[in-house]
């Protein structure tokens, strides 16, 4: 008998404070008609000087769990995705299993950039379709604003911070991911980096003087990578999964670039009113992006039990990846445990 990851819980964090068009045009030489023509953004948050990347990441996770009705210690494995951690060492995985209290469970950070979503669930449902693990949460969290140059107005007015996060558990009906298709070319890395601050260009002043320390993007090229890949990944994934285009409920792409997701979805014969779009509020958040847009779509009915979703995603890399999930019914809730009680649970 086969086990699938059916997506049980989910939750998303976004910091308050924000940045719109309007901020940018008072002091760059930019304005709100070139970016929203340009990428389809009129907004992005910003964490401010005390959040940081695994703050954000548990705060998605705790609303994920207080969802599924579960907590910490009932994970069995945590898969973090992000490129913009609290810290080179120790992972941030390990911070956020320690704020959720699970204690002892596995956890790991993966990074591929804006892909690390996808990827991230491509991992979990192989662990879940082994039978090695039964519940596993899966994050996407980000922390771009610290790594970019507010003056380089061709990266500072793409990027958002946050996280989102869902909950896979294993279940033999069929449901979670029914397929996926992960790339990767790395020929093409120069395009998107962050040069300073690993074993290449460690921190010293000579990297700070020279900028090394911010993100470095060649966006004409990703953007010609991206129209290049993403729809056929995304057909591809459809057909592995052994549906047409017609089948697929909406589609969740990663919010980069309004007319990059319009490329996609025609490429793949998706129609307009099956595609979810957010990016207008919450700009590019990476790993985060479809996490939070799935959450948006599955909060405001756009998307529902029973439905069958398309993700797909580009990034540093330069990776990509796509993949068909489909949510349904859980079979049972988790048992009401005694340790619920609030005055037991100190001593859990
Ligand atoms: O998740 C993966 C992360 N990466 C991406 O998503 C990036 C994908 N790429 C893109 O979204 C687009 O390439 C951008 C939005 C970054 C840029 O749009 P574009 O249509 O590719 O513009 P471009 O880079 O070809 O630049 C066109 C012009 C240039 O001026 P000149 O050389 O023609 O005089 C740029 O200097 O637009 C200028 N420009 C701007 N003008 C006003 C670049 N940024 C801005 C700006 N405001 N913020």
């Amino acid at each position: 008998m086969k086990n699938y990851g059916n997506i049980v819980g989910w939750g998303k964090f976004i910091p308050e404070k924000s940045l719109t068009n309007e901020d940018f045009e008072a002091y760059l030489d930019t304005s709100d008609e070139w970016i929203y023509a340009r990428t389809g953004i009129r907004v992005r948050h910003v964490v401010n000087q005390e959040e940081q990347t695994s703050q954000m990441a548990a705060d998605a996770a705790k609303e994920a769990l207080r969802m599924a009705g579960l907590r910490g210690h009932d994970l069995d494995l945590i898969i973090l995705a992000t490129s913009s951690p609290d810290y080179l060492t120790p992972p941030i995985s390990s911070q956020v299993q320690h704020a959720l209290g699970a204690k002892k469970t596995a956890a790991f950070t993966l990074v591929t950039g804006c892909t690390g979503f996808i990827y991230a669930l491509a991992t979990a449902q192989q662990f879940i379709s082994t039978g090695a693990y039964k519940r596993i949460l899966v994050i996407g969290a980000e922390l771009i604003s610290r790594w970019l140059d507010y003056n380089d107005r061709s990266t500072c007015i793409l990027f958002g911070d946050g996280a989102g996060a869902v909950i896979l558990e294993a279940t033999e009906k069929q449901s979670g991911v029914m397929s996926f298709v992960l790339g990767s070319d790395g020929s093409k890395a120069e395009h998107l980096i962050l040069p300073g601050g690993g074993s290449k260009h460690p921190p010293s002043h000579e990297m700070l003087e020279n900028n090394l320390h911010y993100l470095k993007m060649n966006g004409n090229e990703v953007f010609r990578f991206a129209t290049r890949i993403l729809g056929s990944s995304l057909r591809e994934a459809i057909r592995e999964a052994g549906l047409e285009p017609e089948d697929i409920d909406l589609f969740i792409p990663h919010q980069a670039n309004q007319r990059i997701i319009d490329s996609a979805a025609r490429q793949a014969g998706l129609p307009p009113e099956k595609v979810f779009i957010n990016i207008e509020n919450y700009g590019n958040t990476s790993a985060a992006s479809i996490p939070i847009a799935l959450c948006e779509a599955l909060e405001s009915g756009r998307a529902k039990i029973g439905d069958t979703l398309a993700f797909v995603a580009f990034g540093a890399g330069l990776t990509w990846a796509a993949a068909v999930v489909k949510i349904i019914e859980r079979e049972e809730q988790p048992r009401k445990s005694i340790w619920k009680l609030p005055i037991l649970r100190w001593f859990s």
